[in-house]
Formats: C-alpha cells, sequence, structure tokens
C-alpha cells in the first residue's frame, strides 16, 4: 500500500479541488481521477474498466456516478460497481481528508 498525500491542509485540498470536476492527479507513475463532494472524495483508475476510455471527458451525475463517454457505462464512484454496462467495476481509492492534506490510499498490485 502506497500513501500520497495531496495539499498540505485541509482548507487547501477544499480549495484546490473543487466540486462537479472529475480531476487530475498524478501520483508517482500513476494517473488517477479525484471527483470532490462536499467533504467527500472519490478517486478511482483513470481509464474506463470496459475499452479504457480516458474518463477526465466523461460526466458525473447527482447520484455519485461517473459515465464513460465512449459507451455510457456507468460506474459508482463510492464502490466502483459497473450500474449500467457489462464490464469490470471501477478500481477505487480509499481517501481521507485530514488536518495535513487528502491522504489517497493505493494498493501496490
Ligand atoms: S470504453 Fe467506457 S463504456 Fe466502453
Amino acid at each position: 500500500m502506497k500513501t500520497f498525500t495531496l495539499g498540505n491542509s485541509n482548507s487547501q485540498v477544499l480549495e484546490m479541488i473543487y466540486e462537479k470536476a472529475i480531476h487530475k492527479i498524478n501520483l508517482d507513475d500513476k494517473t488517477i481521477a479525484l471527483v470532490r463532494s462536499g467533504e467527500l472524495f472519490h478517486a478511482f483508475q483513470a481509464n474506463c474498466p470496459h475499452r479504457g476510455t480516458s474518463l477526465f471527458e466523461g460526466s458525473l451525475t447527482k447520484e455519485g456516478e461517473i459515465i464513460c463517454p465512449l459507451h455510457e457505462y456507468r460506474f459508482d464512484m463510492k464502490t466502483g460497481e459497473v450500474k449500467i454496462g457489462s464490464c469490470g467495476n471501477l478500481e477505487i481509492y480509499r481517501t481521507e481528508l485530514t488536518e495535513n492534506g487528502l491522504k489517497i490510499y493505493i494498493s501496490a498490485k
């Protein structure tokens, strides 16, 4: 497990990562997607599990799903579960907002 920290404080993270957007975050040699919803953060793989399309051009729903721009499969950003479509689930990463920034936990493969 690798832990990454984004920003230096709780307030800096909330200022930097605005809502209703899919942020591209580079962590060492890995790029992930990050979406903020209030003080909750959803971190997940940057490419669709179906055919690998970049999810940065995807869209977000009020129900907390991301819709892939290519075939419009839908994934729950909290659990990674595929909601509409037939492919594997989205890989998600645990996050934790702390006084020292946003921790993102990436499990080793
Ligand atoms: S590539 Fe994402 S739904 Fe097909």
